[in-house]
């Protein structure tokens, strides 16, 4: 998160310890402003398994429209999860005229559209920040972070790393994870998701949530119930 009083809190306090059975109002973006990681594979199971809690609003700001695609493409896809193309700048707007309709909001984002996310950090209360486990990806997260603490100052934004992609067996998971934490100073996910064919299969599929994201979601939701607004 890059309020930074709150930075350590949530580091810290925001850890899943399996019991919390969270069910607020979810406003996620999900965004990487120098990679393409996981964004929109972590924004259709995040917002496939926010749906089977309430109505999901799953904005695709991505003008690509790879989470569009996706829904369009899945003959089951739930009925609790709307899907709408907004990747214009006056998002924000946009998703302020609709958010009462629903339970939940998921932003998909574009890399190297710094209007999009802003406008979207503006109308969402966590900035999940996808990245695979290499140095140089991880160095290049600092663009991402400035601009969440530039909205931050306006509207509350709580970012953190989710690790993606990690390879079983192998450390540069630990190492990704020791220098997220101690040479960056960046809040990151306790879980992460590994590199699975199942998420290769899984485009034009209704999600299973029970996977990795189902663990991601409960440690945001325990991140969201700390918050004191
Ligand atoms: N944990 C994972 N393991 C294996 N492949 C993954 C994983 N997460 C995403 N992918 C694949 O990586 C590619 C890029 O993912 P995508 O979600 O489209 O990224 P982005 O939206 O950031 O460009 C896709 O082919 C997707 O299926
Ligand atoms: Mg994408």
């Amino acid at each position: 998160m890059c309020r930074i009083d709150a930075l350590t809190a949530c580091r810290h306090g925001g850890t899943y310890d399996g019991t919390t059975e969270a069910r607020q109002a979810m406003k996620i973006t999900i965004g990487n402003l120098k990679g393409g990681t996981a964004k929109t594979t972590s924004a259709v199971y995040l917002a496939t398994a926010l749906g089977a809690q309430g109505r999901t609003l799953l904005v695709d700001a991505d003008p690509q429209g790879s989470a569009l695609d996706w829904s369009t493409n899945t003959a089951d896809w739930p009925t609790s999860v709307t899907v709408i193309p907004w990747s214009t700048r006056d998002l924000a707007r946009r998703v302020k005229d609709v958010a009462a309709d629903y339970a939940h909001i998921v932003i998909d984002t574009a890399p190297q559209h710094d209007v999009i996310m802003r406008q979207a950090l503006l109308v969402t209360d966590h900035l999940i920040v996808p990245v695979t486990p290499s140095p140089m990806e991880l160095r290049r997260l600092a663009a991402t972070f400035d601009l969440a603490a530039e909205v931050d100052a306006i509207s509350a934004v709580y970012a953190r790393v989710l690790l993606c992609k990690v390879r079983s067996g192998t450390k540069t998971a630990v190492e990704a994870r020791e220098m997220l934490v101690n040479d960056l100073d960046l809040p990151v996910f306790d879980a992460q998701t590994h590199l699975w064919e199942s998420y290769l299969l899984s485009w034009g599929t209704v999600p299973d949530d029970a996977l990795e994201y189902g663990k991601i979601l409960k440690e945001l939701q325990a991140v969201e119930a700390e918050i004191e607004r």
